[in-house]
C-alpha cells in the first residue's frame, strides 16, 4: 500500500514522523516534532538501514513489507544504537527471524545489552565493505558522533552515506524527504537546537570524523533525522564544522533570571550598550520563559554570553545555576563572557557568574555589576560599559589556536 520515496536507485526512504511525543529524550521539546528516518536497499540481497521508535514499530513493518513485496529482508546495519533508532529491532527479528544484525563491536555489545540478541550478528570492522549484489556498502566508525558505538555507512556506487544522527535536526518531514524538493528554511535552527542538546559536548569527536569523511565522494546524505541532504550538503556540513569547533557568529545572547524585573532591566541596558558598540544580532533570553534547548541553540550560534541573576538563598537564581550547568557539561569553547547580578541583603550571584566564566576558560569582560536593590545611576552606566566590553571581545576575531573542540 505505501509508496516509499526513492532516495536513489534501489534506495528507499522508510522512516516516519512523530508529532505526539512532547520531549525528546523526555527532555527536549518537539515544538516541530521529529522524524525517524530509516532507509531500505532493494538489491540481490536486501538491506534495512536503522530502523525506528518502537511507538511506530507498526507503520515501519507496513511500509517494509510494501517495499519487498514478499521477499525477505537479508541484512539490518545499525548505525546507532540509541532507541529511538534501535527501538524496533526486536520486532524487525520476529516479522524476519533470518535477518543479520550488522555492526561493530560496540554495536553488538548493546544489541546484547538492550535487546538480548546474540544470535545472526555480523561483526564489521572500519573500513570494511559488505556486498549487496550491485550496492557495495563501505563502513565508517566515527565513536561518539554521540554515542561510542556510531558508525556511518557508505553507497559507493550511488555516493549515499548513511551517517547516523550526524546532520540530523529536529521537525518531522511534512511530505517530500529530500531537501531538493522542499523549502528547507525551517530546519537550520532545529539543526542547530539539535546539535547543541544532543551533540553539543562531543566537538572534538564530530571533527575527527569530519576528517575522515573529507576523502569519501558523497553526493547525499541520508540522516537518520530530518531532510535527506542533496543541494544543501555544503550547508550542511559547514554549520557541522563551525558548530564543532565552537565558532560562533558576531552576536551576543543575554540570559538572565529575575524574580520582579530588577535583574531583567539590568539586562536591557547591558542590551543597549552591546547594541551602541555596534552589535547588531542580540538576543535576550529570560531563563524561567524560554526552555533551555533553546538558550543552548543560542549560545552555539553567537560568540558572547552574558549572563545576569539575582541572589536566591545566598546562591544563584535556581533556573540560573542550571542552565550554567547545561553550559558546563558541554564543555562550550571559544565564547567571550559577561555578568552582572542583583541582591536585597547580600549578594552571592556574582562571584558564582565569576568562577563559571574561570571555569570555562572564556574572556571575560573586566567590568561587572552587582545592584543592590533597585537600579542606580551609576550602575546604569556601569551596564552600558559592560555591554561595551563584551562587543569589543566578540569583535576581536578568533585565533586559530581557538577553533578545535
Ligand atoms: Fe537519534 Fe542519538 O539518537
Amino acid at each position: 500500500m505505501f509508496k516509499n520515496q526513492l532516495i536513489a536507485n534501489d534506495i528507499f526512504y522508510v522512516g516516519v514522523n512523530d508529532r505526539q511525543k512532547h520531549k525528546f529524550e523526555n527532555m527536549i521539546p518537539l515544538t516541530n516534532g521529529v522524524s525517524y528516518n530509516a532507509y531500505l536497499i532493494m538489491d540481490q540481497k536486501t538491506a534495512l538501514v536503522d530502523t525506528v521508535d518502537i511507538s511506530f514499530g507498526d507503520l515501519f513493518i507496513d511500509k517494509i513489507q510494501s517495499q519487498l513485496q514478499g521477499r525477505t529482508l537479508d541484512y539490518l546495519i545499525i548505525n546507532h544504537m540509541e532507541p529511538d533508532h534501535s527501538g524496533s529491532l526486536r520486532i524487525i527479528r520476529q516479522y524476519y527471524p533470518e535477518i543479520i544484525i550488522v555492526g561493530n563491536a560496540k554495536t553488538l555489545s548493546m544489541v546484547e545489552g538492550f535487546y538480548g540478541l546474540v544470535e545472526n550478528v555480523k561483526e564489521i570492522k572500519d573500513g570494511e565493505i559488505l556486498s549487496l549484489g550491485s550496492h557495495k556498502l563501505e563502513f565508517f566508525l566515527t565513536p561518539m558522533v554521540h554515542w561510542p558505538e556510531t558508525m556511518m555507512t557508505y553507497d559507493q556506487g550511488e555516493k549515499v552515506l548513511f551517517t547516523g544522527d550526524a546532520f540530523g535536526c529536529f521537525g518531522t518531514l511534512d511530505g517530500a524527504v529530500l531537501d531538493t524538493d522542499m523549502n528547507v528554511n525551517r530546519y537550520w535552527d532545529e539543526m542547530v537546537r539539535y546539535y547543541a542538546n544532543i551533540v553539543g559536548k562531543y566537538g572534538a569527536a564530530v571533527q575527527k570524523a569530519l576528517k575522515k569523511l573529507t576523502p569519501i565522494d558523497f553526493e547525499t546524505i541520508c540522516s537518520t533525522h530530518g531532510p535527506v541532504w542533496r543541494e544543501n550538503i555544503s550547508e550542511v556540513v559547514d554549520l557541522y564544522d563551525q558548530l564543532s569547533r565552537y565558532k560562533g557568529a558576531e552576536g551576543v545572547v543575554i540570559v538572565y533570571g529575575s524574580m520582579y524585573g530588577y535583574t531583567e532591566l539590568m539586562a536591557e541596558t547591558v542590551a543597549q550598550g552591546l547594541a551602541e558598540a555596534g552589535i547588531k544580532d542580540i538576543i535576550i533570553h529570560n531563563v524561567s520563559k524560554t526552555d533551555s534547548s533553546y538558550i543552548l541553540q543560542d549560545i552555539f550560534k553567537y560568540k558572547g554570553l552574558i549572563v545576569g541573576s539575582p541572589t536566591y538563598s545566598n546562591e544563584l537564581y535556581p533556573e540560573v545555576e542550571s542552565l550554567l550547568r547545561k553550559i558546563e557539561i558541554r564543555g562550550v569553547k571559544n565564547r567571550v563572557f559577561g555578568y552582572f547580578g542583583s541582591f536585597t541583603w547580600a549578594g552571592a550571584a556574582n562571584q558564582r557568574l565569576k568562577t563559571f566564566g574561570e571555569t570555562m576558560k572564556w574572556p571575560t569582560a573586566e567590568i561587572s555589576v552587582e545592584e543592590k536593590q533597585g537600579l542606580k545611576t551609576e550602575n546604569y552606566q556601569a551596564l552600558l560599559e559592560l555591554g561595551h566590553q563584551v562587543a569589543e571581545l566578540v569583535k576581536l576575531p578568533y585565533l586559530e589556536s581557538q577553533h578545535c573542540g
